[in-house]
């Protein structure tokens, strides 16, 4: 770890779920010797920033809530899956703020979010065997030899696509679509019936008459201009190296590297190898960054990743998600908040409710039970709260989209229904309905350990 660090040192280390097979090597290199000559998609100031509020979050000031698709895909790039995906965001984050108390950081899991791990390197479909889908960045998801090779040119369409999906989540932030004036206007068409459409209703009604009474005191979007948009970011699991770094440049205000490919980037819990070259990279960039923490991981692997990954124990520089499963949570993440606790270490702790609760389901969907992601967030909560370390935030995978993927929620999805709408590129995601259920459920949690906290301090 000591050795000198450059954007490409990665390289020298063993790198895992990273494609060895393109057929054509010197047309890679030359696609990325393209994309080193294309603008950043985001600037390093914007990571600061989101920086200094997951600062917030570490400690105990805010709350972080980070979603998106499993996988985004080439095929489902419309404006309307963007838009639907933001909002729901807004959504859930008003829901989450009212109930907490305290500002909500939103990340999307969006524009980059397009390679991925698998756990095997190949598929078998009626005896014929091919290589993995690896998300669209590398292949395409269609079972047939051409469609699974490795292609370079999709570099630059997964570059093109994230920055017209950036664009377009900036407009909405800051163009007045994220207005809190709009907020009875941000519902989705096929929420708006659910129980969860009424009860957000009821939510943007309580905050209408709010916004009116400090319209009447002079606090008016004219006034207060941050009324008027929202600050978002974006996000992505950097699993395919030699596109971070292609992406990777000094910051010419501060002489520092940053990954501009996203405000802040994360390593997966397949890749989180001490010597590994996902850890080389990560060390070297000054973006927030996050490590995935499975059920594997223990209290001393953990500190020797952090003292690589945030030696100066920089708050917001490292957020943590816990992914365990809603069996393994309590054995799990005791032992660690424990240890980040005893050693002064300044992280913000998120759960991620979905990859540690994944099954096939009898008719072979891969499908998430919406219960079991609900206990895993509760037992997060209820964990964090036992060993006085504030439960900082959720990652989850979702979609503004009508789809059937997840079991469960309000309408109780069953098995049967999933061949409905199943359009995911790779895991299972919450629906629109589903996810702000969640919001709302987790609310209440949230709320509680805010009543129960107000009544310790009264003792
Ligand atoms: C993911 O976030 O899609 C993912 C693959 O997660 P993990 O690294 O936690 O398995
Ligand atoms: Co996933």
């Amino acid at each position: 770890m000591t050795q000198s660090w450059t954007p490409a040192s990665w390289r020298t280390k063993p790198g895992k779920h990273m494609p060895e097979d393109y057929p054509d090597m010197a047309a890679l290199a030359q696609v990325e010797q393209t994309l080193r000559g294309m603008p950043p998609l985001v600037f390093a100031g914007e990571a600061r920033r989101l920086k200094g509020l997951l600062g917030d979050v570490a400690e105990g000031r805010a709350f972080l809530l980070q979603g998106g698709d499993c996988a985004e895909s080439f095929k489902e790039f419309q404006a309307d899956n963007i838009r639907d995906t933001f909002r729901l965001i807004l959504q859930m984050a008003v829901v989450l703020t009212f109930a907490g108390g305290k500002p909500v950081v939103k990340v999307g899991r969006m524009a980059g979010q397009f390679a991925k791990p698998r756990s095997s390197a190949t598929e078998t479909i009626d005896g014929v065997t091919l290589p993995s889908y690896r998300g669209d960045i590398i292949n395409g998801m269609d079972f047939e030899a051409g469609a699974r090779m490795p292609d370079p040119q999709r570099l630059l369409q997964a570059y093109s696509q994230s920055a017209s999906t950036l664009n377009l989540l900036r407009a909405f932030a800051g163009g007045g679509y994220a207005d809190l004036y709009n907020i009875h206007r941000w519902t989705l068409d096929f929420v708006n019936d659910s129980p969860q459409g009424a009860r957000y209703h009821e939510l943007s009604e309580k905050i209408s008459e709010a916004l009116t009474f400090m319209a009447a005191i002079g606090v008016t979007p004219e006034s207060q201009p941050d009324l008027h948009r929202v600050e978002f970011f974006t996000a992505h699991e950097a699993l395919l190296l030699g596109f971070e770094e292609a992406l990777t440049r000094i910051d010419s205000t501060s002489g520092d590297w940053y990954d501009t490919s996203a405000h802040l980037l994360w390593i997966g819990e397949r890749t989180r190898q001490l010597d590994g070259a996902h850890v080389e990279y990560f060390r070297g960039i000054k973006n927030p960054i996050g490590l995935k923490c499975g059920p594997t991981l223990d209290g001393d692997e953990l500190l020797r990743l952090i003292d690589a990954l945030n030696p100066d124990n920089e708050p917001g520089r490292l957020t943590l998600y816990g992914r365990f499963g809603h069996d393994k949570i309590e054995a799990r993440l005791p032992g660690l908040l424990e240890a980040t606790k005893r050693d002064g270490r300044s992280v913000v702790w998120a759960i991620d409710p979905m990859h540690g609760n994944t099954l096939t389901a009898a008719n072979g969907y891969k499908t998430r039970p919406f219960d079991r992601i609900l206990s895993e967030v509760k037992s997060f909560v209820e964990i964090c709260k036992a060993e006085g370390v504030h439960p900082g935030g959720v990652h989850l995978e979702m979609t503004g989209q009508n789809v059937t993927e997840c079991l469960g929620g309000a309408r109780a999805l069953t098995e049967g229904d999933l061949a409905d709408r199943y359009h995911t590129h790779c895991d299972p995601r919450l629906n629109g309905e589903q996810a702000l259920e969640l919001a709302f459920l987790v609310a209440e949690k949230l709320k509680d350990d805010r009543v129960s906290k107000a009544l310790l301090d009264r003792i």
